[in-house]
């Protein structure tokens, strides 16, 4: 039978881990380790703010004239990237004891030239909405960032950014590092999203906000909506429509430029994504039963708890209730016996970065799971098809590569066989390394990963909720 959830309560401490130190082509260190079968999960726990919504906090509140503060902010390596690329740009950027952030901005139009480089680090999202920021201003950036950024498409935001007047050199296939010189003023566009993106949508709806007139962004296909919903928080104006488009409705997104964004205090909730990965672990250890608290719920990220509650995962949700305009609940997960479904390929967009986990849970599904429509995950931190395809084989999974998605063959409950010592690799990518941690508790031989690094780009405290143990 199932232990109820123990409040305040701690979770059970693992087995035993091992770690192994290795340098990377570079000299950098990268630490790997063996996750290995653990007891259920039991208790409560909160996992860190999230990520989309605290780059877009310490970016909004860097504009805004006057001070803003934020609770809950991610602390990870991404969002602590965009800290320094607006703190270059002016921002007064200041974490208080009691971890609250004060953002005293440097004003919309007011930004300064940074004198070196923006380092990215490993983040898509500080690149993509500051590239975004920056087009519509009079200065010159360089952005750069690690081995993986460095490979990541920018064509994306280049071509509408160019449209409204901003210039680029970038490094061959339109990858960092790259040049950009903005244009004060920018040519108000109407773009419609050749990508279901919400960064290219940011980076362009951003750019709108310091250039006269009304930009507008047409998506064919609803991608997370963060931006729209704390933009009009800090004074933005925004206006939301539907157009018929050639597959249906289509949402339109008008932003009326030269605003002034006045600050805000935002609390940030915790994030989806990183609660997916405690979710499934839960779901596939026999005999868990965890509150996960506060969790973000827009309508535009949930689409995990979907899938995974038509896969049969017991997952209810405690005390819905708003946190910082954004819907929250605490979710109440069950050890659960699932079952193999085909994914609907409409609900992609709104779970785009929790394949490589649900991959981990069809893995042990009763029956088949088939994905597909999922070409954006191989231009992510990783090739994630690939990576995933090749670490769960390792890991004695049947799966099957497609274009486009992924086939995997449940085991029906059965443990994995692990990968014993053999390392998967993980690519600089933080969601493949905690995707193949959670495969390592429900493996019999453990799954050792090669470089768990990246997973302070996202979910600094992981290792230590998962392990009971600091890394
Ligand atoms: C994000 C959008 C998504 C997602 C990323 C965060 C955002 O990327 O994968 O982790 O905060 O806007 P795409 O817009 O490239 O799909």
């Amino acid at each position: 039978m199932n232990q109820g959830p123990i409040r305040n309560g701690h979770l059970n401490r693992g087995a035993p881990c091992h770690r192994a130190g290795a340098l990377s082509k570079t000299g950098a260190e990268m630490p790997s380790f063996t996750f290995t079968s653990r007891p259920a999960l039991t208790g409560t726990l909160r996992v860190p703010g999230d990520k989309s919504i605290s780059h877009r906090a310490l970016m909004f509140a860097g504009l805004a004239v006057g001070e803003s503060r934020i609770t809950g902010l991610l602390e990870g390596e991404d969002v602590l990237a965009t800290a320094a690329a607006m703190r270059q740009l002016g921002a007064d950027i200041v974490r208080g004891a009691d971890g609250t952030w004060r953002v005293r901005g440097a004003g919309l139009g007011s930004l300064l030239e940074p004198r070196q480089a923006l380092d990215m680090g490993n983040s898509g999202t500080s690149t993509r909405l500051m590239m975004g920021l920056l087009a519509s201003h009079g200065l010159t950036a360089t952005f750069t960032g690690d081995a993986s950024l460095s490979g990541r498409p920018m064509n994306r935001v280049i071509d509408p950014l160019s449209r409204m007047g901003a210039s680029f050199e970038a490094s061959s296939g339109g990858t960092l590092p790259l040049m950009l010189r903005g244009a004060s003023p920018a040519v108000p566009i109407t773009y419609r999203l050749p990508v279901a993106s919400a960064q290219v949508k940011s980076a362009v709806l951003l750019a709108g906000l310091n250039t006269p007139g009304i930009t507008r962004v047409i998506e064919p296909v609803a991608t997370r909506d963060h931006t729209e919903r704390m933009l009009t928080g800090f004074g933005a104006t925004l206006e939301i429509g539907e157009e018929n488009g050639p597959n249906g409705p289509e949402r339109v997104i008008a932003i009326h430029g030269e605003a002034d964004l006045r600050p805000l205090d935002v609390v940030v909730p915790s994030d989806p994504s990183s609660a997916a990965f405690f979710i499934v672990a839960a779901l596939l250890l026999p005999g868990s039963d965890l509150v996960i608290e506060n969790v973000g719920l827009n309508a535009t990220r949930a689409g995990i708890v979907t899938v995974l509650r038509q896969m049969g995962g017991d997952i209810t949700e405690l005390e819905r209730r708003e946190v910082g305009g954004e819907p929250v609940a605490d979710l109440r997960v069950r050890h659960s016996a699932l079952t193999g479904i085909d994914v609907d390929p409409a609900i992609v967009p709104s779970m785009v970065d929790e394949f490589p986990v649900l991959f981990v849970a069809a893995a042990l599904a009763k029956g088949t799971t088939r994905t597909s429509g999922l070409d954006e995950l191989r231009v992510k931190e990783s090739d994630r098809l690939a990576a995933m395809a090749s670490a769960l084989t390792a890991a004695g999974a049947i799966v099957e590569e497609q274009e486009d998605g992924l086939i995997i063959t449940g085991s029906d409950g059965e443990p994995l066989r692990g990968t014993a010592n053999a390392k998967v690799k993980t690519h600089l990518d933080h969601r493949i390394a905690m995707a193949m941690a959670v495969a390592g508790l429900v493996s019999r031989d453990g799954v050792t990963v090669d470089d768990t690094a990246p997973i302070a780009t996202s979910f600094p405290t992981f290792m230590q909720l998962l392990t009971g143990d600091a890394v």
